[in-house]
């Protein structure tokens, strides 16, 4: 195990390539093995959640292959295999294999997924999903068992906008006979990106990014070669960063519209903007003004930058509150900014930030987005050196992040965690 260790006070400079998105990237490598004959996907991140999930496939018998950021898939020779246990649990996204071995193979059996716990996050809208495409799901000791004879296309009304059963079901129904709707549908840009991989793979879906989509299901998809979005959450970490460093930095490599949310927040605090066809420069200010934040679906305010935006929150003046409408209770970072000196106190789906200097501290991350949150806080920090455990976390969905930041003058390391 290692930790960080942060020397903060230096205001970061420079520029930052963004990689492709943690959150694409883990819905695009399954997706692929819907494909008769093989995919290739560019700009993967190299994060530590698609090295799992490449492990899943060649567990399934796909084989995979790198070459720098390409994966190339082959899935001529994968076996439906019943995986209850192993890397599906390590994972959050492995839930999409249920929809894609589902499709392929009209069974599957997968372990509930892990990933980053931060509370309980049911599946009930996938399970409601393929139940109505007309397959059978049952719990089998901690373990989801579908099957379907044959999937057919339905109308599905999604009770809460969500993500993984969107693109869930996108998966199943591209394989299913007739037409499927998706009512109340997310919009994220990495649904776009999945029926975008999908089309070109010979599916015919209509509508992603917006409430409603269409999907009319064909007999095979064929492979074909696609380039992954750039990582939004990513992106905005680092704006948020150098925001919170008083810092100059472009963040290039990026979808500008994916983070206008996240732009007019830093705008309103007071921080300087200036957006580009592919990057936006973020400058840092001395002062910021108190904001209130909402993390919405998008395209409000993302939940993954809720976490990272309460530390810079603790820089602004006065008291701000950022509440989370997504999740309820996503709050592991604040006990930890607490140890740091941060004044926030939680009420109900809410967090309330004064603003206040931070000092250095022994602090532990326990999701990836805590993580980011407490990276940026021991930034801020001017004397002394914090040190971050659990940084297994974050490096789930952080490409390259201790170079880069180093790269951009942070003083920023890794240690081996001494065994007690
Ligand atoms: N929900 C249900 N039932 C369901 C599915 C979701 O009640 O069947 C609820 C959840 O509990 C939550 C809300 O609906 O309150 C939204 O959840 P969603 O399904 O959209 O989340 P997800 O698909 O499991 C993905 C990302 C998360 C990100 C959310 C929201 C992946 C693997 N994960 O999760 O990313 O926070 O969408 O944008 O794509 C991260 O990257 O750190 C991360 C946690």
């Amino acid at each position: 195990m290692e930790k960080l260790m942060i020397a903060g006070g230096r205001p970061l400079r420079g520029t930052v390539q963004i990689s492709g998105a943690k959150n694409s990237a883990i819905a695009l490598i399954p997706a692929a093995i819907l494909a008769d004959s093989p995919v290739t996907l560019d700009n993967l991140p190299k994060v530590k959640d698609v090295d799992t999930y490449a492990e899943i496939l060649c567990e399934l018998g796909v084989s995979v292959e790198w070459n720098g950021d390409t994966m190339r898939i082959d899935s001529g020779r994968i076996r439906s295999i019943p995986m209850p246990n192993g890397q599906v649990k390590q994972l959050r996204a492995s839930y999409y294999l249920m929809g894609v071995m589902l499709a392929k193979f009209g069974e599957a059996t997968i372990g509930l997924p892990g990933g980053c716990n931060f509370e309980p996050r049911p599946i009930d809208q996938h399970i409601k999903g393929f139940e109505a495409l007309g397959a059978e799901v049952s719990n089998q000791y901690g373990s989801i068992h579908i099957k379907a004879k044959q999937l057919r296309g339905a109308k599905i009304y999604l009770d809460v906008v969500s993500v993984g059963a969107t693109i869930n079901i996108m998966l199943a129904a591209s394989r299913a006979k007739g037409l499927t709707t998706i009512e109340n549908a997310a919009k994220e840009p990495e649904i776009i990106d999945v029926a975008t991989l999908l089309n070109s793979m010979g599916a015919r879906i209509k509508g992603a990014g917006t409430e409603t989509i269409r999907i009319e299901g064909t007999d095979s998809l064929q492979g074909c070669r696609h380039s992954i979005i750039p990582d939004r959450i990513q992106a905005g970490t680092y704006m948020i960063a150098a925001a919170a460093t008083r810092g100059d930095i472009l963040v290039d490599n990026i979808i500008p519209k994916h983070l206008e949310a996240m732009t007019a927040k830093l705008q309103e605090m007071g921080a300087h903007i200036y957006e580009m066809d592919e990057s936006i420069r973020v400058i840092g200010q001395s002062d910021y003004a108190n904001v209130d934040v909402k993390a919405l679906v998008y395209p409000g305010f993302a939940t993954d930058l809720q976490s990272p935006m309460t530390s810079l929150l603790t820089q602004a003046n006065g008291v701000s509150i950022l509440t989370d409408y997504v999740y309820n209770n996503r709050f592991k970072h604040v006990p930890e900014l607490l140890r740091m000196g941060a004044k926030i106190k939680l009420e109900g789906r809410s967090a309330v930030v004064e603003g206040s200097a931070l000092n250095a501290a022994k602090v532990k991350a326990t999701d990836l987005r805590a993580g980011a949150s407490l990276v940026i806080a021991a930034l801020t920090v001017d004397k002394g050196v914090s040190e971050i455990s659990g940084v297994e976390y974050i490096d789930r969905g952080y490409d390259n992040l201790v170079e880069n930041l180093q790269t951009m003058g942070a003083e920023v390391w890794r240690e081996a965690e001494k065994k007690v």
